[in-house]
């Protein structure tokens, strides 16, 4: 096993397993270069771990006397392996009908009100087994992980119960198990009011505090607890109550924030310190503001805004003036964002919602690890983060943007597999 200094280097006189060269980094470390480019580089890999970043010249040897195995990668460049950090990608049934009632006239929010979207999924998620919810589950995730995804968030939401709340986040635990994708799963008991809770929603609200969060906790399910503050979901006050229960379990928390309407859910958010708070369409300027002084990510879900055809934009140049940083995710669910394309988002973030090539790529990569609370150990090449790699086929990082449903990933490096070939 190798050996790391207390400045995260390789202890002399140990091999790296892997060294790259011929590569262009896209490193996306924030200041310096664009995309934190460095070209002609070199990246090596220990223990499924990055042990030296830097121009190939830099090189303390000759590669075949510092690693094991070297790599060419004949002038293609790398990144950090994407992160997706906002799905809801486990659900029975699909809502394509809905989809055709939308084209018709109906909105979003009338569907939901009639008793369809997302508690027609709940229905069929409630129906599913586990293995007929995994099955669909890792179609989904397999087309994300052509893309070159290594770490993906994964919700629950569609079951409103315990027993469905819980059924979803072993499925999404189970998907990290037989994929080498690293999973985060995120409770969002708090998603829409069950049937059986109409008229009740405080009750409600108390069955996600009192019985739903400690027991994910207690299975070991959950990563993160989410809810959706919304006309259709719930107020600020239910949500801070959700918020509450999940900081007593010292939970970290995230929001569906002003996705249709502005509830004041950006401030809660920043308030009660939540690594993000996503769609945020409808976000005031106080609550750009609240999120800038507490450091609070913006995910944004262009998918979404798209396959609803809405017209209101998140404020974007407020965000950059204030130094929110954005997150790009597809929010991929049944409903309102059915994308297996985290690309596509990239591209739909520049075209749709005005962000540069290298915003967008920030906002899958470093951005999207600090969404998630891993900013120390993803999103950025640097010596000591997970080897988990993206190689692609491209002239320029902007190629990632620009070419639309190209997928020029040529190779994928998962830390885990690595560490378990070891
Ligand atoms: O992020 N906004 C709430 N939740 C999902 C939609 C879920 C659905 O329609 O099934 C979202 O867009
Ligand atoms: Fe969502």
């Amino acid at each position: 096993m190798v050996r790391f200094s207390d400045q995260g280097e390789v202890m002399t006189g140990e091999m790296w397993d892997t060294l790259w060269v011929d590569v262009n980094l896209a490193t996306m470390v924030e200041g310096g270069a664009s995309y934190g480019a460095i070209r002609d580089a070199a990246v090596g890999i220990s223990a499924g771990r990055l042990i030296f970043v830097g121009p190939r010249k830099t090189l303390p040897g000759a590669p075949e006397d510092l690693a094991r195995t070297v790599r060419q990668a004949q002038g293609r460049w790398m990144t950090p392996g994407l992160i997706d950090c906002h799905t809801h990608l486990v659900y029975g049934g699909n809502r394509a009908h809905e989809f055709e009632k939308r084209l018709a006239g109906a909105s979003y929010e009338e569907i939901a009100r009639a008793g369809g979207g997302i508690l027609a999924t709940v229905a069929a998620t409630r129906e599913a087994t586990e293995a007929e919810l995994l099955t669909p589950a890792l179609v989904r995730l397999n087309r994300l992980l052509a893309e070159g995804v290594t770490t993906i968030e994964i919700k629950s939401g569609y079951g409103l119960d315990l027993a469905t709340e819980l059924k979803i986040l072993r499925v999404a635990r189970q998907l990290g198990k037989v994929c080498p994708v690293s999973v985060r799963t995120t409770l969002l008991g708090a998603h829409a009011l069950p049937p059986e809770f109409v008229g009740r929603p405080d009750d409600y609200i108390d069955l996600v505090c009192r019985e739903m969060i400690p027991a994910a906790l207690e299975a070991g399910l959950v990563d993160a607890v989410d809810a959706f503050c919304e006309t259709i979901g719930f107020t600020p006050e239910q949500t801070a109550r959700v918020f509450e229960a999940a900081a007593a379990h010292h939970l970290p928390v995230k929001l569906h924030a002003e996705q249709l309407s502005d509830q004041g859910g950006a401030q809660l958010a920043a308030r009660c310190g939540a690594l993000s708070a996503d769609h945020l369409e409808y976000v005031s300027s106080e609550g750009v503001e609240a999120m800038a002084g507490a450091g609070t990510v913006a995910v944004l879900l262009p998918g979404a805004f798209y396959v609803l055809n809405e017209t209101r934009k998140p404020p974007v140049e407020t965000f950059r003036r204030l130094g929110v940083p954005m997150a790009v995710s597809t929010d991929c669910n049944p409903g309102s964002s059915p994308v297996t394309s985290l690309l596509l988002m990239v591209n739909m973030a520049c075209v749709l919602f005005g962000l540069t090539v290298e915003e967008a790529l920030t906002g899958v990569t470093r951005h999207a690890a600090r969404a998630l609370g891993l900013s120390q150990s993803r999103g950025t090449l640097e010596v000591g983060k997970v080897a988990d790699l993206a190689v692609w086929d491209i002239e320029s990082p902007a190629d990632l943007a620009y070419a639309v449903g190209a997928n020029p990933l040529h190779e994928v490096v998962y830390a885990r597999k690595l560490t378990a070939d070891s």
